[in-house]
């Protein structure tokens, strides 16, 4: 990927890392935004505290860089106890996952990251585990093997997943409370880099922040990385101070548009409405056209091309809508519309 897709790609990268961590909020009090899930997650937490008892399985879904992670960190602070992290591509085999059951202390938060992608062995361990608090061992081979069931202590499993449909339904089932991250309004956003820049200790005018919010597609961590990027530009050029017209400035120059779109989600919907004259394109074809991972399309391009209605996902592959052509100042043909604006408002809910 180029310098632009790395950019606004919501996914984590390795310079992230440290300043993410300043940056991450580590109470529902300094977490910005998401307001029905924080007020559902307040009183889980508060009744299960009460109880002294863990929190309910709880399963976070949406796009990347909402703040899946940032919130099940929080949860873990909020009932004071400890998160063991992990992810579904890390537990390879079952005793992986022993291994970990094993650790947990009662009330305890074990996180697994994009938990749609464990193996179904490891499934197959996790189900009793999250809903009797028993691990079953198979102990010896053959007619003489027995099985052996552990007590476990209680304790929150905490899953998080880009990708709800690729979920099996027996796990699905097992969240007893599964949170949908929406993107964030321009205020949150404005807030989120407000904070960000207090944090980092940016001077930033609120005329900047609310542009910078207002172009980072929604998400948090790409305001973040806008942030850094517009800060070395600031300091170069206007004394490290961030008002409005440096950032606008400087936002041109990492070619991010007026919609927060980058080179690349314009080189997506080009490549529908040039090559494939506006759809429908499967994905597997688009993706070979634009030389991308179908999954980075899926997971990293499309949810806020459709939620900008851009874009539409029909049985027979993506369109490129009306709207995509204006933006994109092209002209427009009846012929590459076949749908309606209703079924594609449908189309674009995503989970
Ligand atoms: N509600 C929020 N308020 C402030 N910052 C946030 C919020 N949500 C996310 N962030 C920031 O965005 C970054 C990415 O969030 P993260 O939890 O890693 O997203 P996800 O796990 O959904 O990909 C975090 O490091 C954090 O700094
Ligand atoms: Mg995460």
């Amino acid at each position: 990927m180029d310098d632009e897709a790395r950019l606004l790609n919501p996914k984590p990268d390795g310079e992230d890392n440290q300043v993410e961590k300043s940056l991450r909020p580590r109470n529902l009090a300094e977490f910005i935004g998401q307001e029905r899930v924080v007020a559902q997650l307040r009183i889980a937490i508060t009744a299960a505290k009460g109880r002294g008892e863990p929190l309910d399985h709880t399963l976070f879904y949406g796009p990347p860089g909402l703040g899946k992670t940032s919130l099940s960190n929080v949860i873990a602070n909020e009932m004071g106890v400890k998160i063991k992290v992990t992810s579904g591509p890390a537990i390879e085999r079952a005793g992986d996952l022993a291994a970990l059951l094993t650790n947990l202390q009662k009330n305890d938060v074990l996180f697994i990251d994009e938990v749609h992608r464990l193996n179904r062995a490891v499934e197959e361990v996790l189900y009793p585990a999250m809903e009797d608090y028993a691990l079953d061992l198979i102990v010896g081979k053959g007619p003489s093997a027995r099985n052996l069931r552990l007590k476990l202590p209680r304790f929150t499993t905490i899953g998080a997943t880009t990708r709800l449909a690729l979920l099996t339904s027996p796990l699905r089932d097992r969240f007893v409370a599964p949170h949908r991250l929406e993107f964030y309004s321009d205020a949150a956003m404005c807030e989120i880099v407000t904070r960000s820049a207090r944090i980092l200790g940016m001077p930033t005018s609120a005329e900047a922040a609310l542009e910078l919010g207002r172009r980072a597609r929604g998400t948090p961590r790409i305001a973040n990385r806008l942030l850094r990027r517009v800060r070395d530009y600031a300091q170069v050029v206007a004394d490290g101070h961030i008002d409005l017209a440096v950032a606008r400035t400087a936002l041109a120059q990492l070619e991010v548009d007026d919609l927060g779109l980058d080179a690349n989600d314009r080189r997506l919907l080009r490549a529908i409405i040039e090559l494939f004259n506006g759809g429908p394109v499967g994905l597997s074809t688009l993706a070979a056209a634009l030389a991308e991972e179908v999954d980075a399309i899926e997971d990293v391009y499309e949810p806020f091309l459709l939620q900008l209605g851009f874009l539409q996902r029909t049985p027979r592959g993506r369109i490129a809508t009306r709207r995509a052509y204006d933006h994109l100042g092209m002209p427009f043909t009846e012929k590459t519309q076949p749908l309606s604006d209703e079924s594609s408002a449908q189309q674009g809910r995503l989970f």
